[in-house]
């Protein structure tokens, strides 16, 4: 089965067994009788490159619901399963006006993979809002739920990329939000800009969200038209040091203060500064409005985009002496 529509990429490779499961029992009766074999887990497809074929089973979690755990007249705890478009998810509580993820707005993938890596933009991270998740070991087929604490958020950062790396399936995540008095997040400069640019006085979570869409737009290109995975690099944080040196040099480069010894630099920065942005080659390309963005103009390989993000690598640590992750999971 072709991967195609399963990855926002784009990417044309072919699985050799693939499933869909809608249910949790279904996932732990196949977890179960193909036990042993090796698994490749798929969610919303957002964060992957795909450079070749997948021999293993190609699990797509497909669970799907919204439920309300708990709630006060303050705060709601409501739980979507893993197979639940993000944005979807955003929308529905937005139009419940439960506050606290609309600064996550339009961010690709489902909510079973937004734990993972810790989804964040414009002030806001999933930690933020999180309150548990629900997953399944792969061999043991145990339940856990994971609590805030054991997740061990970071940057872009979890568990499940680290000790626990492949381990579980994360069947559904639980949030806390606000039903009244939101703790809007506004300092962002993007969002005051546009705020401003609509007039808006008194901003409303409704109104956030609509602002985070439209920045959004403006810069990432939606998946649907040109394939993309949104960031492709974690923007790198470097030490005291470092960042001294980097700042005679540059002394034009934006950057975040992460702590008194610790400097985030963009990345985009970085990559355009390199003489990247929209520039092509055949079909891999990187973005116009935001050098941070590698796209797939067509029918480009995931080789072909790797050895782009290789190119982009080399040349940014060349010049500023500055190594780049991917923040996209390469397999
Ligand atoms: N910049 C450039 N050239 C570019 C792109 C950016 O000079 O081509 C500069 C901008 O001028 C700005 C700085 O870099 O001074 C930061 O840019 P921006 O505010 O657009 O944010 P970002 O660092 O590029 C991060 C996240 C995004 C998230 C935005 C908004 C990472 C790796 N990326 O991007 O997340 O939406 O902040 O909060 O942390 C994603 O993870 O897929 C993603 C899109």
């Amino acid at each position: 089965k072709s991967l195609k529509n399963f990855n926002t990429f784009g990417i044309d490779c072919q699985a050799s067994f693939f499933v869909s499961v809608s249910s949790v029992k279904d996932l732990k009766s196949i977890l179960s009788s193909e036990k042993n074999k090796p698994f490749f887990v798929l969610g919303g497809g957002s964060n992957i490159l795909l450079t070749k074929d997948i021999e293993a089973m190609v699990l797509h979690i497909n669970l799907k619901g919204i439920s309300v755990i708990s709630e006060n007249d303050f705060e709601i705890i409501i739980e979507a399963q893993g197979g639940e478009n993000w944005h979807d998810f955003v929308h529905y509580c937005i139009g419940h006006n439960w506050g606290g993820i609309e600064n996550l707005s339009l961010i690709p993938g489902n909510v079973g993979t937004a734990p993972i890596q810790n989804i964040g933009a414009y002030g806001v991270e999933l930690k933020d809002v999180f309150e548990s998740c629900q997953t399944i070991h792969k061999t043991t087929l145990k339940e856990k739920t994971f609590t805030l604490e054991e997740c061990q958020f970071g940057y872009r950062d979890s568990i499940f990329k680290n000790a626990e790396k492949g381990n579980y399936i994360i069947t559904s995540v639980q949030f806390r939000l606000t039903k009244k008095n939101h703790k809007l997040k506004t300092s962002y400069g993007a969002i005051q800009q546009e705020l401003e640019k609509r007039n808006v006085e008194k901003p409303t979570i409704q109104a956030i969200s609509e602002a985070v869409i439209a920045i959004r737009e403006s810069k990432l290109p939606n998946p649907k038209v040109l394939g993309n995975s949104g960031s492709f690099f974690k923007n790198p944080v470097i030490s005291l040091a470092d960042f001294n040196q980097f700042r005679h040099n540059f002394p034009e480069a934006p950057f975040y203060e992460v702590s008194s010894t610790e400097f985030k630099i963009p990345a985009g920065w970085l990559i355009e500064k390199a003489g990247f942005k929209g520039q092509r080659f055949g079909d891999a390309g990187v973005h116009k409005n935001q050098a941070l963005v590698l796209v797939n103009y067509g029918n480009a390989q995931g080789a072909e985009i790797w050895e782009l993000a290789i190119k982009i690598q080399e040349k940014v640590k060349d010049l500023f002496g500055i190594y780049i992750e991917p923040e996209v999971t390469v397999i």
